[in-house]
């Protein structure tokens, strides 16, 4: 039977799909977990705990298991354990990712300079080096890189997620704004003060999230999502994610394309992938005229890549022949099982909304439920915040509240099912 480590860090909403799949395809789990855990001893082999915020070490642990257990892969659920899974794959002589390419998804100013060094199109950006102890000069250096990128322009941190900490800004004064907020973030986030900051022009237009499968070097599209919520700051909160997209064949290919482009260009040779990327040539009133910059880009724009599967859980959107979920065609691959074809994506439209934190507060409760799990096409709708709990709006937020599925015939109906199911929730915040 073959045997994979699956990296779980406790935060991760991907524990249960990862298991799932593990067990559909009758391959047997070791977990590696930050959690210590209270059975361990019972567990033995099965559960290895490590810390993941230190990389090396927890490779070096995972190698020592390997000369133990015949392990057949390495697969990180979620971002945390991602570099953790490259270097302990790199030990125990396991196809993957190199840990430089990973290492560049995670950093988005090393992703930046290996984007460009390739061509691949992006928005203007400067990297800013950060000033520990003097909050003023680097506001100005901010605002300085603001106006080399031009304006509007985007603020954010290298290695946050979830868009926590990433801010538009449109003049001077609210540059020099953002700096501090997006520090303090940063700080919140354990970052050191001496880490830079990113600056980019704002790139205008719809977004698309793409997430694909790398083979031996060769990027296969799984899906591709539309965001059909305007993202235009000055905070990016995710709602709804729809697949099929609804744009045209033609700049589907272009996304394809880049997307690809983007993969080959940080070195991401294997396993997962997940995109976002803006259309600017698509941007309508005022913004068509600026896309993004002095017409520099005539097609689709990379906001970045990552070596991982979409966020969340949002992957219980997709599924593709035979019922297979996406967590299944990563394990496959990883573990070599892979037959035939890639499996195509089931026809039926499919989407999920993640429920925005309008503020900040102490989450009462969520009124309503039964009413939006009611509404044609909603296939779930689950909160996974627990009451009492603190909630955070974004820029700092940094969790879901919850999440809506739906499925119907077509993308149209798709998103209308999920703002109805939207609007049946009444969301009480202290
Ligand atoms: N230069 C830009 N132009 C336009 N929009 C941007 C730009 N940078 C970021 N955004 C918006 O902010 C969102 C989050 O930014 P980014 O992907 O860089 O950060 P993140 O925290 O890694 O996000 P996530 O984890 O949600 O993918 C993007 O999906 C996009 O909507
Ligand atoms: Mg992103």
């Amino acid at each position: 039977m073959p045997r994979v480590l699956l990296l779980l860090p406790t935060s991760t909403y991907r524990a249960s799909e990862f298991l799932a799949a593990a067990e559909g395809l009758g391959v047997e789990v070791v977990t590696g977990s930050d959690a210590p855990q209270a059975l361990a001893f019972v567990m033995g082999d099965h559960f290895v705990e490590l810390d993941l915020d230190d990389p090396e070490q927890a490779a070096r642990e995972i190698e020592q298991l390997g000369a133990r257990v015949r392990l057949d892969a390495v697969v990180a659920v979620d971002d945390r354990g991602a570099l953790t899974a490259a270097l302990a794959s790199e030990r125990l002589g396991l196809a993957h990712n190199s840990p430089a390419a990973v290492s560049a998804t995670r950093d988005k100013a090393t992703m930046r300079r290996l984007l460009a060094a390739a061509a691949v199109a992006q928005p203007a950006w400067r990297e800013v080096a950060g000033v520990p102890g003097d909050l003023g000069a680097e506001a100005a250096a901010i605002a300085s890189a603001a106006s080399a990128v031009g304006y509007p322009a985007v603020v954010k941190p290298c290695s946050l997620s979830g868009s926590r900490g990433v801010v538009r800004v449109d003049d001077a004064t609210a540059a020099r704004a953002a700096a501090a907020r997006v520090r303090s973030i940063a700080r919140d986030a354990g970052i050191p003060g001496s880490a830079p900051l990113l600056v980019e022009r704002f790139v205008p237009g719809p977004e698309v999230a793409v997430e694909g499968i790398v083979r031996a070097g060769t990027l296969d599209v799984l899906a591709v999502f539309d965001k059909p919520d305007p993202l235009d700051g000055p905070f990016f909160e995710e709602t709804i994610y729809v697949t099929p997209s609804r744009l045209s064949v033609a700049d589907l290919d272009a996304v394809g394309r880049l997307v690809a482009d983007a993969t080959a260009a940080l070195g991401i040779v294997e396993g997962p992938v997940h995109g976002e990327v803006r259309l600017p040539h698509l941007a309508g009133g005022g913004a068509a005229d600026d896309r993004g910059g002095a017409g520099a880009h005539q097609g689709p724009v990379l906001v970045e890549v990552a070596a991982r599967t979409i966020g969340g859980r949002c992957a219980r959107t997709l599924s593709f022949s035979a019922g297979q979920s996406l967590e299944e065609l990563v394990l496959r691959h990883a573990l070599g099982l892979e037959s035939g074809p890639l499996p195509v994506r089931d026809d039926e439209a499919s989407g999920v909304m993640m429920l925005p934190v309008e503020r900040s507060g102490t989450l009462e409760r969520v009124d309503g439920l039964e009413r939006a799990r009611a509404v044609r096409h909603v296939t779930g709708v689950e909160v996974t915040v627990s009451p009492g709990r603190p909630l955070r709006a974004l820029p700092e937020g940094d969790r879901y509240l919850g999440f809506v599925f739906a499925r119907a015939a077509s993308p149209g109906e798709v998103e209308d099912a999920l703002r109805a199911a939207h609007a049946a929730l009444e969301v009480r915040i202290a």
